[in-house]
């Protein structure tokens, strides 16, 4: 298979974990005989930097004529204090926005051999599998107004949906759920948000499309307390954007690690940009301990999402899941055995299992 993937490194240690992924993807077309080609572009501050803007059109370009995305993560003290058209963050959302994006597919699964990883009871988070569909490219990140008064004393944000925004993303998340556990929980705040209310009738609505599917609406702030408390009680959940981006980094805990969680921003059609869920980590940028596995993990969604390659999706999560195994993690995980190595390594161990196990996986499903 021929494939052209377009690389967003982005600042801090996206600029070290795409590498991992990257290695990790050369290792696995050789080894299946794939030819992956890959294009490098900037994105976030260090397109600031180097071109006066965080989403440079060529950047814009290179993406809509890519047939997948591996983006690393953007951001940094450096750039906080920039106005807000001059953010790394807006060079996410913008990419995300200019090419469809509307749907984050953030699935949360512990690994066996970190469930004591996690500062939660091992009985607690043990089996949870859940999975956060997340609007992406509307809501508070894209309201307009969304400005401060020329005093500077007043501000506004706006919270906005369409209809037709809140039926695509219900309607992934039915899919989604169909062909899992067959259990939705739409989170809203329906008892205040007017745009939740909406929300609340489109599933409503929707329901009747998926009869096998238990449908129930969840207040944000129970769903927060229940996730960490009853994990297990969840199987997919859909909210919008800015619930679900909160949702997500604390259902990292579940995993041990923000940096364990992968994501697939996709669409109608196969396309998709898949990103970590964790952002360019600067109190550990540059010091090559950063946790790839999450950024690995995108790599594997992308290969099954995208390229409708099973098989090398699975081996990269069962060599994610035999490097744990094994007693290795990195310092952001909290284990007391084992052996902690670093960025590279971590990459390495990965890679060494896909070269030593191709032949055996070849028709491999998970
Ligand atoms: P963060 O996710 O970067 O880091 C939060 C904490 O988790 C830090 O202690 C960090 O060291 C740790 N962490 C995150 N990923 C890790 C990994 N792979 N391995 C080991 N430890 C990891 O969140 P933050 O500190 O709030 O934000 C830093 C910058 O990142 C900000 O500029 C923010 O806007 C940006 N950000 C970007 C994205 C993205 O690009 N998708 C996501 C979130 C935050
Ligand atoms: C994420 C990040 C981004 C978001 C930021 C950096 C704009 O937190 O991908 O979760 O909120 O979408
Ligand atoms: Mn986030």
């Amino acid at each position: 298979m021929k494939k052209n993937i377009v690389l967003l490194p982005g600042d801090g240690i996206g600029q070290e974990v795409i590498q991992s992924a990257k290695q990790v993807l050369e290792a696995l077309s050789e080894e299946y005989q794939h030819t992956f080609t890959y294009e490098t572009h900037s994105i976030g501050g260090s397109a600031i930097d180097e071109h006066g803007t965080p989403l440079p059109e060529e950047t814009i370009s290179a993406c809509h004529k890519a047939d997948a995305v591996l983006l690393g993560a953007v951001g940094g003290p450096k750039w906080d204090q920039n106005p807000s058209h001059l953010r790394p963050e807006k060079g996410l959302l913008g990419i995300r926005k200019s090419l469809g994006l509307f749907a984050n597919l953030r699935p949360v699964q512990g690994f066996d051999n970190l469930l004591h990883a996690s500062p939660l009871k091992e009985e607690v988070v043990k089996d949870s599998d859940l999975l956060i569909v997340r609007e992406l490219t509307g809501g508070l990140y894209f309201g307009t107004p969304s400005e401060r008064s020329e005093d500077g004393e007043s501000v506004v944000d706006t919270l906005a949906y369409e209809r037709s925004e809140i039926e695509r993303i219900v309607e992934k998340a039915f899919q989604a759920a169909n062909i899992r556990r067959k259990h939705l929980t739409s989170v809203d705040k329906a008892n205040v948000l007017e745009s939740s209310k909406l929300w609340r009738e489109v599933v409503e609505e929707k329901k009747a499309d998926y009869p096998e599917v238990t449908v129930e609406h969840m207040l944000v702030d129970a769903t927060a307390m229940k996730l960490i408390t009853n994990p297990t009680y969840f199987d997919v959940i859909v909210t919008e954007n800015m619930f679900g981006d909160i949702l997500s980094d604390e259902a990292s805990v579940l995993t041990g690690s923000l940096g364990m969680l992968p994501s697939a921003s996709v669409r109608e059609d196969s396309f998709g940009l898949y990103e970590p869920v964790h952002g360019s980590a600067p109190d550990i940028a540059g010091k090559g301990v950063a946790n790839p596995l999450a950024m690995i993990l995108s790599a594997a969604l992308l290969l099954r999402h995208s390229f409708h390659l099973e098989s090398e999706a699975c081996l990269i999560e069962s060599a994610v899941q035999h490097v744990l195994d094994e007693g290795y993690h990195t310092a952001d995980l909290n284990i007391k055995d084992g052996q902690q190595v670093g960025t590279e390594k971590m990459t390495n161990l990965v890679i060494d299992y896909i070269k030593s196990n191709s032949a055996t996986n070849s028709i491999m499903s998970c």
